[in-house]
């Protein structure tokens, strides 16, 4: 049997990277999958790719920083699918680094809007349903850096934290109601985010990142769908407020 069958899973940030990776997941174990994200040139080849495990996924164009764009794309995930089971709130963006004194306005917004903002106004739509529903999984995308500070990105860092917080107390009220809501915290993960970054594409800096891993290497987008797969499905039944570490040792420093 799927572990996810029939279920609707909707992911925000699902064209790239690890929410690719886990919308992947999701359709092999026989969800219907719905992605939100904004539209970027890899929309085909991402859309095709997560289709050829089950034809039922669909793209919804979507901004989470903007309030109205979420509420009309959930709307459009409840009128296509009818539930919503599972919800990954993944969207993200690195941001420019900067240190706190000398960081713009524009530069933080940017960061808390998407990263923080579009946590809380993906998950006010998903609640609603679910609650309705009596039944739901959230499952929101924080970071090693949601538990620790990191130099040069404390717009970033502070969004993290949020998403924790957020996590925790949702957590609280929802426990009796049928819903669970966990976070997951990554360590430093091979993906665009951290080409755009500049880590990757440089061998120094990301030797140095490397190192911060006691297991010295970067992680994999698939060994994060992996622990997205045990929090989305009933293999973690009695789990709720959780931020699970998958972060190769990072956070036991
Ligand atoms: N890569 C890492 O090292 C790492 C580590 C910890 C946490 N994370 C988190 O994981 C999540 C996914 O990151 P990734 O590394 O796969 O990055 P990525 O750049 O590969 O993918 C991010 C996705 O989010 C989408 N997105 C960005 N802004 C959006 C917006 N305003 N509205 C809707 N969609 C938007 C992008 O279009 C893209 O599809 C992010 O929340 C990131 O902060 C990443």
């Amino acid at each position: 049997m799927k572990k996810l069958a029939n279920k609707t899973v909707l992911i925000t940030g699902g064209l790239s990277g690890i929410g690719k990776e886990c919308a992947i997941a999701a359709a092999k174990e026989g969800a219907n999958v719905a992605i939100v994200d904004i539209k970027s040139g890899d929309m085909e080849t991402a859309m095709t790719e997560i289709k050829t495990h089950n034809p039922k996924a669909v793209f919804i164009e979507c901004n989470v920083s903007d309030f109205g764009l979420v509420a009309a794309a959930m709307q459009q995930v409840v009128s296509t699918f009818g539930t919503i089971d599972v919800a990954l709130n993944n969207a993200g963006i690195g941001g420019v680094p900067n240190k706190t004194g000398d960081m713009s306005e524009k530069e933080w917004q940017d960061v808390i809007n998407v990263n923080l903002n579009g946590v809380f106004y993906c998950m006010k739509h998903e609640l609603t349903q679910m609650v309705q529903q009596k039944s739901g999984v959230i499952i929101n995308m924080s970071s090693i850096l949601g538990k620790v500070g990191f130099a040069g990105s404390p717009h970033y860092a502070a969004a993290k934290h949020g998403v924790i917080g957020l996590t925790q107390s949702a957590a609280l009220e929802y426990a009796t109601e049928g819903i669970r809501i966990n976070a997951i915290c990554p360590g430093f993960i091979e993906t665009p985010l951290l080409a755009k970054a500049g880590i990757t594409d440089h061998p120094d800096v990301r030797q140095h990142i490397v190192d911060l891993h006691p297991m010295k290497r970067l992680g994999t987008s698939r060994e994060i769908a992996t622990g997205f797969l045990f929090l989305a499905c009933d293999d973690s039944s009695f789990m709720t407020g959780a931020a699970l570490d998958i972060d190769g040792g990072y956070l036991m420093q």
